[in-house]
């Protein structure tokens, strides 16, 4: 079986950088196409450097990274270093990345894929607020139809919010842009906080990690050092939350998780509750399904994934 096209759209962001090394250490299973950075948990100038550092820890710099979107569609930028640090990957030691930006923008690359591939043949991993992805379908709607699947780290509804009471970050920071991409009628399947809280990289699962003693071993053991603060004081857990290698390990073995499709909407006018989504899981409204909302994993199964593609690279 041929290799799934995929683009990841990204905030790296410690948990953004393990999920782009789970990708590249899957090559088999995920032909990454290229990364295109997006302003998030940092601002732009840094989640593309961090993108590029973290194809350079990997040894694997043939992938294309292009900087987007430098702030959301509509609103001013909200950034979470209270959660990566000022550079966005604090933990382990970092160097100025080799490897030069793709020539072009970020946006201009997903629609040019997206028109270039055969239909249905493209996946969209988007780890990040849903900007570029908003802006391309906005643009060149015409590539809509041609979306094998969006799979989002994005959003809660059980779990409520992280960032506010009631949003999860990257839906929080661009809420017209989610807005955009559940209405699109894309394909759409949705890690929200419901999940990813429940893949907690405890300290034996980090651990074992480090106990690859490779390069990547260690630069992603040291991201979780850092990683795991923000949860563990806010929440009490007994580790980070792995948000957005939950979006490359559905493509990988998705049997490791469970959910429903529900309606979701996203609430960008009130004050109160913006960013929030509306996750219709009880079915109680007439709005139709648009969305695989996952709400369970086997965590350990996750872990064993990650530690035994991590080694391979
Ligand atoms: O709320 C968690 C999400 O926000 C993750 O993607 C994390 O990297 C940040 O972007
Ligand atoms: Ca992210």
């Amino acid at each position: 079986m041929s290799a799934r096209k995929i683009i990841i759209d990204t905030d790296p962001g410690q948990d953004d950088a393990v999920a782009i090394l789970l990708a590249l250490a899957s090559p088999d299973e995920l032909d990454l196409l290229g990364i295109t950075c997006v302003a998030g948990n940092v601002p732009l100038e840094l989640t593309s450097k961090n993108a590029r550092i973290t194809c350079e820890a990997a040894g694997k710099t043939d992938v294309p990274v292009y900087a987007g979107s430098n702030a959301p569609l509509s609103r001013p930028l909200i950034t979470a270093e209270h959660v990566h640090g000022q550079t966005g990957l604090d933990g382990p030691e970092l160097w100025e990345p080799q490897m030069p930006l793709a020539e072009g923008h970020g946006v201009d690359f997903i629609i040019g894929t997206l028109r270039r591939e055969a239909p249905g043949t493209v996946t969209l991993c988007t780890l990040g607020p849903l900007t570029n992805i908003a802006a391309a379908f906005n643009r060149a709607p015409d590539i809509i139809e041609r979306v094998q699947e969006v799979v989002m780290m994005g959003g809660a509804y059980f779990e409520v919010g992280n960032i506010t009471p009631a949003a999860e970050f990257n839906i929080y920071v661009d809420p017209e842009a989610a807005e955009i991409v559940f209405r699109s009628g894309a394909p759409t399947t949705v890690m929200p906080l419901d999940v990813t809280h429940k893949v907690l990289a405890t300290k034996p699962r980090v651990e074992t990690i480090r106990a690859l003693n490779t390069r990547v071993g260690h630069f992603t053991a040291e991201m979780l050092d850092f990683f795991e603060r923000f949860d563990v004081e806010k929440y009490g857990s007994e580790g980070g939350p792995l948000h957005d290698p939950c979006v490359i390990a559905w493509l990988l073995k998705p049997e490791l998780f469970s959910g429903r499709g529900v309606n979701v909407e996203v609430e960008t006018r009130s004050d109160l509750t913006l960013g929030m989504t509306v996750a219709d899981w009880w079915g109680v409204t007439d709005r139709a399904p648009n969305a695989l909302f996952i709400g369970d994993a086997d965590a350990d199964g996750f872990f064993n994934l990650l530690t035994e593609r991590l080694a391979r690279l």
